[in-house]
């Protein structure tokens, strides 16, 4: 394994050396979600025309051409980061789906980071979502920020993630995870959009999701294990060179679809209006319809759209594409002619066979 970085203690610095991270260990992509497990019934006879299958939907009250979501990522100064954001924000208006923006707390220690936040003027009409900390309500963010958070990117939603492992593992991590929920309940009543919360790869449990509805989030993601794992990218910047600590913990939490099983049986007891996004490893259409099946109105995907970002903006609506099409060739084959009819259809999934 290699020698620790002396990491860089910025909020600024410390993106780049995740960033870094990921190009460097290619073991920080799990492949452990748990969607190899799920085996769905194949259709010789789908009596449909591939070309009229509806990949269509919405999200936040905006249609999506298919239930993709490009899951938070990054933000900061200086031109890679503003022109990667750029190219995410472009490809998702040219291909018809959301985007979500990495964590927005820079922007509040460094100004010049919040132009990487300012997408709007490339994509009028995608759904747009914001990003902040969850725990940073512990310190010193407010309803000002969030707002301010908010008006940069002229969002539609803010997520707060909630990343106790990651800032366990962080040798600068913010811990003091105390009374968040009492926190998180204030904060709705007092924000213009919805509030969405989310994982960064370890998982909501059914009790997380219980506990956050009941604080008033109605918009849950899921970020299970499985793709993705901070522990691991936290390991890279250890300040000790023996410290392994992200490694014992680089596969601790709920894959995706454990998590999906378990916030899909809590939001199933609830009123309508509530939404739950799949994310954590989702690396083709065919995840994403297992992940619709399970009962996700939308499938976030993170690092694989990163690394066609550092190509092009084409590269990215090349990569959406074909996700499209690997989502569209999977509802044919199963049959459904349109998202409804795939949502929780969960009769598709194959038990064990017996002779
Ligand atoms: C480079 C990178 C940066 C990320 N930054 C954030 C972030 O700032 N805020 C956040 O909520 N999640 C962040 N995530 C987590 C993703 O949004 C997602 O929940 C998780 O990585 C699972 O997706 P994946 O397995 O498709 O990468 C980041 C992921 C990657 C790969």
């Amino acid at each position: 394994m290699s020698k620790p970085l002396v990491p860089d203690r910025t909020v600024a610095g410390r993106k780049r050396e995740h960033l870094r991270a990921l190009e460097k260990d290619p073991q920080i992509e799990r492949r452990q979600s748990g969607f190899e497990q799920l085996r769905l019934t194949h259709r010789a006879l789908p009596e449909l025309d591939f070309d009229a299958v509806d990949t269509a939907t919405s999200f936040l009250g905006k249609p999506l051409a298919f239930p993709l979501l490009i899951s938070s990522m990054t933000g900061g100064a200086g031109d890679e980061i503003n022109t990667i954001n750029r190219s995410l924000a472009k490809a998702a208006e040219t291909t018809g789906v959301a985007m979500a923006v990495g964590s927005q707390r820079v922007m509040f220690k460094e100004p010049s980071a919040r132009a990487s936040f300012a997408l709007r003027d490339v994509a009028p009409t995608a759904p747009l979502i914001g990003n902040i900390g969850a725990v940073q309500l512990n310190y010193g963010v407010g309803a000002d920020e969030c707002r301010q958070a908010i008006d940069t990117l002229r969002a539609d939603g803010l997520y707060l993630h909630v990343n106790p492992l990651q800032e366990a593992v962080q040798p600068e991590g913010d811990r003091d995870f105390s009374k968040l929920l009492e926190a998180i309940e204030a904060l709705g009543r007092a924000l213009p959009v919805p509030l969405l919360l989310k994982e960064v790869g370890a998982g909501l449990s059914g009790a997380d999701v219980e506990r956050g509805y009941a604080a008033g989030i109605r918009h849950f993601d899921v970020a299970g294990r499985g793709g993705t794992s901070w522990s691991r990218i936290e390991y890279h910047r250890r300040a000790e060179d023996d410290d392994d600590l992200g490694l014992v913990f680089q596969d601790w939490g709920l894959t995706t679809i454990e998590s999906l099983i378990e916030a899909r049986a809590v939001l199933r007891e609830k009123a309508d209006g509530t939404t739950l996004i799949a994310s954590g490893g989702i690396r083709d259409g065919v995840d994403m319809a297992k992940c619709v099946i399970l009962g996700a109105d939308v499938c976030g995907v993170a690092a694989p759209l990163l690394s066609a970002a550092r190509v092009s903006t084409a590269a990215v609506i090349a990569a959406i594409g074909k996700l499209r099409r690997e989502f569209q060739t999977a509802m044919f084959l199963l049959g459904c002619p349109d998202v409804a009819s795939l949502k929780s259809n969960t009769a598709l999934i194959r038990r064990s066979v017996e002779f």
